[in-house]
């Protein structure tokens, strides 16, 4: 019964915690919340400029800066924009600047991110393949760590085994990680990765079980399933594929990897933060069918990225508040997406709700907790008008159980105090469900992902509890013994 008081007091706290928005600490539920942090979205103009400023420490509890490089010469890990990064001649120090963070937010864990894909594969593939290479990078990164005071290393290598890669890179990816595992181990340094969802990544690409073992998280990119490059319209991240055992999925993704193995609560279920853009091939287009409305196989660009095809949440949310454009919004079911269109143009993304649905998703799975790619493009400054549906597949979920006196039944068992469940709340005998009400208006999306977390959470308590309750008065019933049948008999007995 104590564990179960302060599990209350826990929600209790966390709400506060919530209700106070920018805490200190972080959120106090026990996910991680994984928000990268790319550099060079400083150089976007005006309102997309991100800086380390901008970061919402308590909407996260591990950053990683991204990225810094291996250079080709000498296989050190290496900076790629000096100016940027570091402090020497009049540097913005940016190293320096993330790392401070954690003196405010003792909750905060900052990994760096080496890799990406402007780096390409081939020279990691190189220092890979050779032991003394490895060992000469690996000195290099517990140098740099120690040196800038980061918490660890995420590898960003895109990818093995491809983009000038060798197939022995598979293996060698496990050597490699291995060793950094062994020489982080004394220090408490963390190791992560970003991993590539494909159905013909998970596997050719890594070694499963052994990147399971090594990684302390690996963070999986459960995005870019489609885009303008497919030529029909399709979901930047579904969650269920357009068709039955569909690859191009999370829930296959996911599925795949639970089957084959991995640890659920070291799986980080990536976010994205942006969606992809297309252009139709023709106008006057009427119905929109996922995966077969045919577009150009190049996308346009938002305002702040300039990058063909990517549009971030901050754009796209720009694009729905202005109120004499002419994109008309629409929900596609089967995916979980949003998508806004016009005339001439199609854009799917992600929204507060499809974010809160796919936390729910996570959560049900038991997986350790969420990525965000990237933190610079959600509505970082508030500027967009809110999305008003964040719950509303919570609530029809709810509304199909909401007059079933099992529900009352469950909470009552769950809580001491009928009155103290923060999400369900008796009144009236009826239930009510009592949503997060946000306190500030900045990062929508990452603020949904730590909301949804206990909501889901709280979700899955109740119904686990209606479902025990149901069971145990189903055998009470198969064994004859229930209190209930004998007296029932009984009355009815002498009652006649
Ligand atoms: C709003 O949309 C209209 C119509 O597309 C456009 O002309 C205008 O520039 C937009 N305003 C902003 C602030 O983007």
């Amino acid at each position: 019964m104590a564990a179960f008081i302060s599990l209350i007091f826990l929600f209790v706290t966390l709400l506060h915690d919530l209700a106070d928005g920018r805490g200190l600490a972080g959120s106090s539920h026990d996910k991680v919340i994984v928000c990268y942090v790319s550099r060079w979205s400083v150089y976007r103009p005006g309102a997309g400029s991100f800086d380390i400023f901008d970061i919402e420490p308590s909407l996260c509890t591990h950053l990683i800066y991204c990225f810094v490089g291996l250079d080709e010469n000498t296989f050190k890990i290496t900076n790629i924009d000096a100016f940027q990064d570091l402090e020497i001649n009049d540097g913005k120090g940016g190293f320096k600047r993330i790392v401070a963070l954690k003196e405010k937010h003792k909750h905060l864990k900052v990994s760096i991110g080496i890799g990406g894909w402007n780096e390409g594969s081939a020279k990691y593939s190189k220092m890979a393949a050779d032991p003394k290479l490895r060992n000469i990078f690996i000195r290099s990164v517990m140098n740099f760590l120690e040196t800038y005071k980061f918490d660890g290393l995420d590898l960003n290598w895109d990818y093995p085994t491809q983009r000038g890669g060798k197939p022995e890179d598979r293996k060698n990816y496990v050597h490699l990680i291995r060793e950094l595992s062994e020489a982080f181990e004394p220090y408490g340094f963390l190791l992560t990765a970003a991993l590539r969802p494909g159905k013909d990544d998970m596997d050719t690409v890594y070694d499963l079980t052994h990147v399971n073992y090594y990684l302390d998280f690996m963070h999986i990119m459960t995005y870019d399933y489609h885009g303008a490059w497919d030529g029909v319209v399709g979901a930047n991240a579904p969650i269920r594929g357009q068709y039955k055992d569909d690859i191009y999925s999370i829930e296959y993704t996911i599925n795949y990897l639970l089957s084959h193995g991995l640890t659920p609560s070291k799986m980080v279920f990536g976010l994205p933060m942006y969606g992809r853009t297309y252009w139709f091939n023709t106008r006057n287009v009427n119905d929109i069918i996922f995966g077969e409305t045919t577009t150009k196989t190049t996308g346009f660009q938002g305002q702040f990225s300039k990058e063909d095809g990517f549009m971030g949440y901050n754009e796209i949310c720009l694009e729905i508040t202005n109120k004499s454009s002419l994109w008309t919004q629409h929900w596609e079911e089967h995916t979980s997406t949003p998508y806004i269109r016009d005339e001439e143009r199609f854009i799917t993304y992600d929204n507060p709700r499809s974010i809160a649905n796919k936390v729910k998703f996570a959560m049900d799975r038991g997986l350790g907790g969420f990525s965000a790619w990237s933190i610079v493009t959600d509505d970082f400054r508030g500027s967009c008008d809110e999305e008003p549906d964040t719950y509303k597949d919570y609530i029809e979920r709810f509304n199909k159980i909401s007059d079933q006196t099992l529900l009352k039944d469950a909470l009552i068992s769950l809580t001491e105090n009928e009155n103290e469940n923060q999400f369900y709340v008796i009144s009236d005998k009826k239930v009510r469900l009592r949503l997060p009400k946000p306190s500030f208006a900045n990062y929508p999306l990452l603020r949904t992902v730590n909301e949804a977390i206990f909501l889901a959470t709280e979700e899955k308590r109740v119904l686990d509890e209606m479902e025990k309750i149901k069971t145990h008065r189903r055998n009470e019933l198969e064994k004859g013994s229930s209190p209930c049948i004998r007296t029932c008999t009984e009355v009815c007995f002498y009652g006649l």
